[in-house]
């Protein structure tokens, strides 16, 4: 009973929350974007929603530096916007190993100069139930996903507090506040990163550095192929799209201008309803375990294993 009247209040206040915005919205004016005095960092940046994201900050008038371990994809995006006569570097950087960073961010302040903004946007989603992954692999998410976003923040942070000025974008997900089949280690990791984000958040409020932010962005999923097959659309057939990764990308570079700590796509309504729906376990349970990832021939073979997994029927 307790948990309806929860879900209904929130329903409530996110709706007044998500109408409020949006009169806001209405009301302010905004300055175009302007970035000309920043060199922004985009980890995972040659491809997907970190190349989206490398072409507006650099339309902003941003310098960008991008990390990928796709040489090919790296060198197409920074001539793309080299094209534009703006400034492009790329850099080949494994955010797996903590050396490749370290080293890698001394050649950038060697080369291109103090990093102002930092996107950790690296990801990977292998797609995989628990018994499934070998030796390393589940690791090998928590290191990308995470402990990367750590590593770099280790690396550039000094000088923005030291400056009193940057701004951190962290990629989170729609799955930092869920966990489900086959992306145990991928919401894990992102629950991490939202985690962290929070913490880093109010350290740098309570040390009165004002002018370092930290902007935590969780999407819903995207149409950029990053999902593997397997891992079926959740919520497809309730009408709810992937986002374009030009959505997501023009988004986040409104809350960084905002200096907003968090956002969620799409905004407010949907998701917002979606959380809260999910909140009480019960209707989660059915929720998940009903319509949740796994198609239905592999539901079939691995019943067994996911009913350990996901507890999906109590009986
Ligand atoms: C980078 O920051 C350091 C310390 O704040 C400063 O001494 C140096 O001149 C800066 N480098 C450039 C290229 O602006
Ligand atoms: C786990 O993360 C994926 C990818 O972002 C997301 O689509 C999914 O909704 C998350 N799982 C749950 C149960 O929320
Ligand atoms: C972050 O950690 C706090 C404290 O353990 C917890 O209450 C909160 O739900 C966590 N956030 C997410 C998104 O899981």
């Amino acid at each position: 009973m307790f948990k309806f009247i929860s879900l209904i209040l929130r329903l409530f206040l996110y709706t007044v929350q998500g109408f409020l915005g949006l009169l806001w919205g209405l009301i302010k004016r905004k300055d175009p974007p302007n970035f000309s005095c920043d060199i922004v960092l985009i980890t995972g940046g040659a491809q997907g929603l970190g190349r989206e994201l490398a072409l507006l900050f650099s339309s902003a008038g941003a310098t960008i530096v991008l990390w990928d371990i796709n040489q090919e994809k790296l060198r197409e995006t920074v001539s793309e916007i080299t094209a534009r006569g703006c400034e492009a570097f790329g850099y080949v950087v494994d955010v797996s190993k903590r050396e490749e960073i370290e080293e890698g961010a001394e050649r950038v302040r060697e080369e291109v100069g103090n990093v102002s903004v930092l996107v950790n946007n690296a990801g990977v989603l292998p797609g995989k139930l628990v018994k499934e992954f070998k030796e390393g692999e589940f690791e090998k998410t928590i290191t990308v996903n995470f402990l990367s976003h750590y590593w770099t923040i280790k690396s550039f942070l000094p000088w923005m507090i030291e400056n009193d000025y940057g701004h951190i974008v962290e990629m989170a997900s729609f799955g930092s506040f869920s966990g489900g089949p086959l992306v145990s280690d991928y919401n894990s990791s992102k629950a991490a990163v939202y985690n962290f984000s929070e913490s880093l958040h109010y350290e740098l409020q309570l040390t009165g550095k004002k002018g370092v932010k930290v902007t935590c962005v969780c999407p819903w999923e995207m149409d950029t192929g990053f999902i593997p097959g397997r891992v079926k659309d959740f919520f497809s057939g309730a009408g709810i799209k992937k986002l374009s990764v030009g959505y997501v990308a023009a988004e986040t570079l409104a809350a960084v201008c905002d200096g907003k700590f968090m956002i969620m796509l799409p905004k407010r309504y949907v998701v917002s309803a979606v959380l809260a729906f999910l909140s009480p376990r019960k209707i989660k349970d059915t929720v998940v375990g009903t319509y949740g990832y796994l198609k239905e021939e592999e539901r079939m073979e691995n019943e067994e294993e996911l009913t350990n997994v996901i507890h999906y029927k109590k009986s």
